[in-house]
């Protein structure tokens, strides 16, 4: 069932140009004018603003600046079913959260937004910074059912489709720093997380994380990120809309995520990758297992393995490890 708010969200921004009047809203929504005010006083504290005008009715002013669920669900082109969006104010880690929920039964798919997390989480047990209400931190569930093996080019998948959003969204050029980073311009706009709960040699539960710097103002990161770390907003110059940039996300990871289980991606991953591969003939260090491999990347394999080149000419193969660029690159 579609929440007041939602209804009346999705008839102010079907009309966006044009007023709707107070008593269309409450014939919808089958309830007095009175309590549509009411509703419009709930989005207004969630972060809109309305003009209102007594012979016309409302028109929308201004979007929140921050997550906020009816809006997102608004705007959501594809749904399939089930699909159900969790928005949350705080938690601990949104990948934790979805993890929680498929133990406890939820029907996947569902994603889990949430404007703080407390223990945003990263590779290698690091810290993700994700207090800036102003950034995307979401986790998406699934269960696919399928052997582990199938599921080796996930992340990287899911990489390119958020580079192709980003770059249909935002008119933004990202790349994909193997395995998991989302890069501009050498700084680090996104990080992909991605668990799994394996129960007899078949993938039980699937959790696909995604941290995205979206409009982080550029004086606010941790001495430790001020370097490294990149907003969307500080490629762009302007702030976007998070929630339709929520939204637009939602529903390409969702397709992105059928197309993998069918096996469709394979028409596409190829050229995907040439496009957005930042690594491919870049001399770069490797570090897995607490040992430094040096080469030239000269590619990947059909599991999504880093192929590296040594100075001898030997092509080795990495399925996991951090990657930094040499200075010369
Ligand atoms: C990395 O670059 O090491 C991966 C970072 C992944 C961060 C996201 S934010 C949403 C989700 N929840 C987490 O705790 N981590 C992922």
């Amino acid at each position: 069932m579609p929440s007041a708010e939602h209804v009346i969200l999705r008839e102010l921004l079907a009309q966006e140009t044009t007023w709707v009047s107070g008593s269309t809203l409450a014939a919808k929504l089958g309830i007095s004018r009175v309590a549509v005010w009411q509703h419009m006083e709930k989005l207004r504290a969630a972060g809109f603003t309305f003009e209102a005008q007594r012979s016309r009715g409302y028109r929308v002013a201004a979007r929140p600046d921050t997550l906020y669920a009816p809006l997102i669900e608004t705007l959501l082109k594809v749904r399939p079913r089930p699909f159900s969006l969790l928005v949350l104010d705080e938690v601990d880690s949104t990948n934790d959260e979805a993890a929680r929920q498929l133990s406890a039964g939820r029907p996947a798919p569902f994603a889990v937004l949430a404007r703080r997390q407390t223990r945003g989480r990263g590779r290698f047990g690091r810290t993700w910074h994700s207090d800036s209400r102003t950034s995307l931190y979401a986790s998406f569930a699934f269960r696919p059912r399928v052997e582990p093996e199938r599921m080796q080019t996930f992340t990287l998948w899911m990489g390119l489709n958020v580079c192709e959003l980003l770059s249909n969204f935002a008119g933004v050029t990202p790349g994909i720093k193997w395995p998991n980073d989302i890069l501009f311009e050498g700084r680090k706009a996104g990080g992909m997380l991605t668990e799994a709960r394996i129960d007899a040699d078949q993938i039980r539960d699937l959790v696909f994380g995604l941290g995205l710097n979206v409009n982080h103002p550029a004086g606010g990161w941790p001495a430790d990120l001020v370097r490294g770390a990149v907003a969307l907003a500080d490629v762009t110059g302007v702030a976007l809309d998070l929630n339709r940039l929520a939204a637009a996300l939602i529903g390409r990871v969702l397709l992105a995520y059928q197309s993998f289980v069918d096996g469709e991606h394979l028409k596409s991953f190829a050229e995907l990758w040439h496009r957005y591969d930042l690594l491919r003939g870049k001399p770069v260090t490797l570090l897995e297992g607490g040992r430094r491999h040096h080469g030239v990347v000269s590619g990947l394999d059909d599991e999504g393995a880093l192929l590296l080149r040594d100075e001898l000419g030997k092509v080795q193969r990495f399925r996991a490890g951090e990657v930094t660029l040499e200075k010369s690159a």
